[in-house]
């Protein structure tokens, strides 16, 4: 298969990250005689760097004309810290996940047995969660009509959802939910919220066309402290853009493996494929970035994008592996810490000899 990437490394460790997971993808590549076709290009805060904008319109381009994006990551505190700032590296995020149509953001939440230690969580409480969150990524608070009024001492935000929007973020989750535990639980905010009450009410139309999965509703603060109390009763949870952010940091430090949980935006015009942490400025450079949840990206993105399971089998199989012989960087082993790029050659090589 000829298999058409777009690579996007971006700021901080994005880039060490990055070449690890395609170290990966050229083994699986290989291994499996697929074509490889990919080129990088800018973003963030490297490309407001180089060409005055986060998110430039060649590599929109580039985008549009590849079958899956991976990315790395974004931020830069010499942003962060100035509030006059006019362009931010987040700014091309948001352009690109509008401008790619990328509706849906897919983060499984997982549990991996060397991690469970540095989970926040009781082990008994954390060992075996495995759930999906399903955040919807280019609708309501974050893209609806903003402003200032009153010479800018009010401001507003608008909320605002369209059918359309709900039934295909709903759908898909419906789908995810049928290939798993067969429970969906619906979040929202339908006791305060309108738009929470049409994501209800057409959750409730939907539901009988699923009889085989159970539909469960749940406000959103509960969900919040749900997650906490007992993670493992979930299987697949959706909601709204600005709940889906909050609750998805929430869910991914649970585990304790930050450092490995990857995610998907799946899209109109292309999927991307990132890892769920940041920039990680500080370890810049250093070679002691953990590449592991870039790497589970690219085996995301051989399952959604190109629909290749044995491939992202591979690579969750080759993961595994060097987590079970403690081929890890420092944020798991302290004692024994291997390099970012050790880590990613021994990955590389797991899957030529397997
Ligand atoms: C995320 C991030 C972004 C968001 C920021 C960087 C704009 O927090 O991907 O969850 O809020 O969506
Ligand atoms: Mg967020």
């Amino acid at each position: 298969m000829n298999l058409k990437i777009a690579i996007l490394p971006g700021d901080g460790i994005g880039p060490e990250i990055i070449e690890q997971a395609m170290k990966t993808v050229q083994a699986v590549a290989k291994k499996y005689n697929h074509q490889l076709e990919y080129d990088y290009a800018l973003t963030g805060a490297t490309a407001i760097d180089k060409v005055g904008e986060p998110y430039p319109e060649e590599t929109h381009q580039l985008c549009m004309n590849s079958d899956a994006v991976l990315f790395g990551a974004i931020g830069d505190p010499k942003f962060d810290n100035n509030p006059k700032a006019t362009v931010r590296p987040e700014q091309g995020l948001l352009a690109m996940r509008k401008k790619l149509g990328l509706y849906a953001n897919i983060r499984p939440v997982e549990t991996f047995e060397s991690l469970l230690h540095k989970s926040p969580l009781r082990r008994e409480l954390v060992e075996g969660a495995n759930f999906v969150c399903i955040r919807e990524l280019t609708g309501g608070i974050y893209f609806g009509e903003k402003g200032r009024k009153d010479n800018g001492n009010t401001a507003f935000d608008t909320n605002t959802y369209t059918r359309a929007e709900i039934e295909r973020i709903l759908k898909l989750a419906y789908e995810f939910a049928a290939q798993r535990r067969k429970k969906l639980t619906v979040v929202d905010k339908a006791n305060v919220l309108e738009t929470s009450r049409l994501w209800r009410e057409i959750a409730q139309e939907m539901a009988p066309n699923y009889p085989d999965i159970q539909t469960e509703y749940m406000f959103v603060d509960n969900a919040a402290m749900q997650i906490i109390q007992w993670p493992k009763n979930f299987d697949v949870m959706v909601t709204e853009n600005m709940f889906g952010d909050i609750l998805t940091d929430e869910a991914s430090v649970i585990t304790g493996s930050l450092g490995l949980l990857p995610s998907a935006s799946i899209g109109i015009h292309t999927s991307v494929f990132e890892p769920i942490h940041g920039s990680y400025p500080q370890a810049a450079g250093k070679n002691i970035a953990n590449p592991v949840a870039t790497i589970l990206s690219a085996a995301m993105m051989f399952e959604y994008a190109f629909n290749l399971p044995l491939e992202g089998k591979i690579i969750r199989n080759a993961v595994n592996a060097s987590l079970e012989k403690g081929i890890v960087t420092e944020d798991i082993s302290k004692e024994k810490p291997y390099k970012t790029s050790e880590v990613g050659d021994w990955i590389a090589a797991w899957i030529e000899e397997n």
